[in-house]
């Protein structure tokens, strides 16, 4: 695109994302979502906000100064690797181990635009006990567990280099944070026997369709009716798409949001219909267009 036109095109999409945003109070859209919903067009929320936001993107930039330092990571495999069976008992296998430098492990973390997002969605949800599957630096987990309604953050991670640089940057921000060191099965086994009812679930690795639908279906029992459940990178490939167009239809749901990187739905204990669907990708400013990682659609 042009440079002189980019700015117009700009000002377009913020207008076509503000009169979205003008439609949803009174139709029936989750008021708990509103304020991370105008956030994502404004750009704007309250200092103490955007204070913790300061001091989790202080530690990511530290993160970052160990440059081409080497660390370990579960990369999510190539759709197909966990069989095409989704049961509770199947176990997806996970991704190859890869080697990441520090800068690709902060950049990994979610941003300050998405994870502000997460902590509004947790703040005004009042989410106190929240898990998360997929922890990495502890970024997001930073977000999300900062909220201050926040009782108990556990998060789970495979990498016991990532899970140790989580368990030292998590608690800058966030009271009382549980890094598992485990695969994302293997902790679950561990903690829903105990767990007390779950608010806020965020999966956030081992990005397959097949593999998030299992995972979903895991802790879905334990979570609390009203809970709000995100689903991350939704539009990575198009086996992730694939997968959030199945949840988007999951009668346990009476919302199904779509903002393009993530899926933000409302759980219900009881329904029989499908969720109300809605598409905000132009609230996010993202458009219809899906990831192809690796050429995998080929
Ligand atoms: C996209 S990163 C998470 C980023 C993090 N949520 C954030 O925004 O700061 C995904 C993480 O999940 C971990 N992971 C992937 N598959 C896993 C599995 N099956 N069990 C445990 N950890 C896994 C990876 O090692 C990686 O650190």
């Amino acid at each position: 695109m042009l440079n002189a036109v980019r700015p117009f095109v700009r000002g377009a999409r913020k207008l076509v994302a503000k009169s979205k945003l003008r439609s949803l109070p009174g139709n029936g859209f989750p008021q708990s979502v509103l304020p991370a919903a105008a956030y994502l067009v404004s750009e704007k929320t309250d200092e103490r906000a955007e204070k913790i936001a300061d001091r989790i993107e202080a530690e990511r930039d530290r993160l970052a100064s160990f440059g081409s330092q080497k660390v370990d990571i579960l990369y999510s495999p190539k759709p197909g690797s966990a069989g095409s069976t989704v049961t509770a008992d199947l176990r997806p296998s996970h991704g190859e181990v890869m080697q990441f430098s520090m800068e690709q492990v902060a950049r990994t973390g979610k941003t300050r635009r998405w994870g502000l997002f997460m902590h509004l969605l947790a703040r005004e949800h009042r989410s106190a006990n929240i898990l998360e599957l997929g922890t990495c630096a502890g970024i997001s987990g930073s977000y999300i567990g900062s909220s201050p309604h926040c009782q108990q953050l556990r998060t789970i991670e495979g990498s016991p280099a990532l899970a140790e640089l989580a368990r030292s940057v998590l608690p800058l921000t966030v009271s009382n944070p549980t890094v598992i060191n485990a695969l994302f099965d293997e902790a679950l086994d561990d903690i829903l026997p105990v767990i007390e009812p779950i608010d806020f679930l965020f999966i956030d690795g081992h990005h397959e369709k097949i593999a998030t639908l299992h995972y979903w279906q895991r802790v879905r029992p334990k979570l609390r009716d009203g809970a709000i459940v995100v689903f991350d990178d939704i539009s990575w490939s198009q086996d992730m798409r694939d997968g959030w167009n199945e949840l988007a239809r999951e009668p346990h749901f009476s919302h199904a949001m779509d903002f393009g990187i993530v899926g933000v739905c409302i759980y219900r204990t009881a329904g029989t219909k499908p969720p109300r669907q809605w598409d905000l990708r132009a609230i996010a400013g993202v458009g219809k267009g899906v990831g192809n990682p690796h050429g995998w659609r080929n």
